[in-house]
């Protein structure tokens, strides 16, 4: 097989060593791809956008593509899917119609009422008027305000008052994110553990990937400003087994069921994150694509060659195919920010890398290289250090000796990764 991966980030990198080692692949080309993935064996990269949809579609009929894989949510939204189909060319990934889980909150709630699925309750307002008078009747103190469209994960404030809920609102309509935030939701607030669930959908069924949690702040002990991720483990003790087959009953049957009776059925990665406490287990929202850095970890932990996978994801025909996790193995990605992530990562530093990543694997995120070889930053999240242990100490212990070997200028990266399922220890502040 000949699979293309579109996309250029950790994610897309895990994606790609993967596909790479199965014996089904012959070669993985990527659009555009990093230098981690360049280095890869059986990779290619090429110089295309994720928003160049018809040069994406040329790629794959140029190369004879037997099957694309999907990384990022703009180019789902956009209508690549919908694309490839048309042209008849093999591809994982949700249609637009079916994007629109990610791409509108309104629509995801919408789904989500109609399938009886477990989320926090919310309102829907076009107008700031009718938001601030509901707002003015809200009955708690914390109230979430969220952007219906994309924006890159800077559409969501956690309000802890009204004060601060209303310049949210104030703010969304008054244009600070564009379109993406012409409708906006007020929602309840929820407390909890967060976890995230992705699921291989093949329109009709999903098959479940180990559960990770996120670190979403910038600082160590969950504080300051949110980033795309800092780092990730699986599986989330959070969620067994039966947690898990509650999760596949009560959010991924109903929403396939209803999306299916829609006349949109679901292909692709769904991701639900999930809030798990007092209320039970809630749908804080779904993304139709894999996690970035979920992937890195789930990835790891896969017991088989997922590729015969994502082939019968993509065709319709996931029949009793399953995704097992190795037995007695956790994993772990620590991500290394860039000076001034998230606001204003710097690009360009030089980054030297460790020859021997020491029983770890470096994921490359938002690097470049140039002309004459050299590797430098050129993203707010640089590099994913991932590796797997028996327990998920181990696991950290291997990343963290090898973060400690890569430099660069400015970098930055939470000693605390899996502090919650380890009682609050930081594995990165005991030295190796
Ligand atoms: P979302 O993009 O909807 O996942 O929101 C981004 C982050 O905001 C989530 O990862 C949560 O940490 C937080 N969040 C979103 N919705 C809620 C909620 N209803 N209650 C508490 N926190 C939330
Ligand atoms: N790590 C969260 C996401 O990919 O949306």
């Amino acid at each position: 097989m000949k699979v293309l991966v579109v996309g250029g980030g950790g994610r897309e990198h895990a994606l790609v060593r993967r596909i790479a080692a199965s014996p089904l692949v012959d070669a993985v080309h990527a659009a555009p791809g990093n230098p981690g993935i360049a280095a890869e064996p059986k990779a290619r990269c090429h110089p295309i956008g994720v928003d160049a949809l018809d040069a994406l579609v040329a790629l794959a009929r140029d190369l004879e593509i037997d099957l694309t894989v999907v990384g990022p949510e703009a180019p789902l939204v956009a209508g690549l899917v919908d694309r490839f189909v048309a042209a008849g060319l093999p591809i994982l990934g949700p249609t637009a119609a079916a994007a629109a889980l990610e791409g509108s909150k309104a629509f995801a709630k919408e789904v989500m009422l109609a399938a009886g699925v477990p989320t926090a309750e919310a309102q829907v307002f076009t107008a700031l008027a009718p938001a601030l008078a509901a707002l003015a009747a809200w009955p708690e103190p914390q109230v979430v305000v969220k952007a219906d469209g994309l924006a890159a994960g800077k559409g969501v404030v956690v309000a802890s008052d009204h004060a601060e809920a209303e310049a949210a609102l104030r703010g969304l309509f008054e244009g600070r994110l564009g379109d993406a935030g012409a409708r906006v939701l007020l929602e309840r607030f929820l407390v909890g553990d967060e976890v995230s669930v992705i699921g291989l959908c093949d329109g009709e069924r999903a098959v479940l990937l180990p559960a990770a949690q996120d670190h979403k702040r910038i600082g160590e002990g969950d504080t300051g400003p949110n980033t795309g991720g800092m780092g990730t483990y699986a599986p989330a003790p959070v969620l067994d087994a039966v947690g898990l087959a509650e999760v596949q009953r009560r959010v991924f049957e109903p929403v396939l069921a209803e999306m299916s009776r829609r006349g949109t059925p679901f292909r692709g990665f769904l991701f639900a994150g999930l809030m798990v406490g007092p209320a039970g287990l809630q749908v804080l929202e779904f993304n139709t694509r894999l996690g970035d850095p979920e992937t890195q970890v789930m990835l790891a932990l896969l017991a088989e060659d997922p590729v015969p996978a994502f082939r019968a994801a993509a065709t319709g025909s996931l029949g009793a195919t399953t995704l097992a996790a190795l037995p007695s193995t956790h994993a772990a990605c620590v991500v290394m920010a860039a000076q001034g992530y998230p606001d204003a990562p710097r690009k360009g530093d030089t980054l030297t890398l460790p020859e021997d990543p020491g029983g770890a694997v470096i994921l490359h995120a938002g690097t470049r290289r140039d002309a004459d070889g050299t590797l430098r930053t050129d993203g707010g999240r640089v590099l994913g250090v991932t590796a797997t242990g028996e327990t998920l100490e181990a696991a950290l212990a291997t990343c963290y000796a090898t973060c400690a070997r890569v430099r660069f200028d400015g970098r930055q990266y939470r000693r605390d990764i899996g502090h919650r399922a380890l009682g609050g220890r930081a594995v990165g502040s005991t030295p190796p």
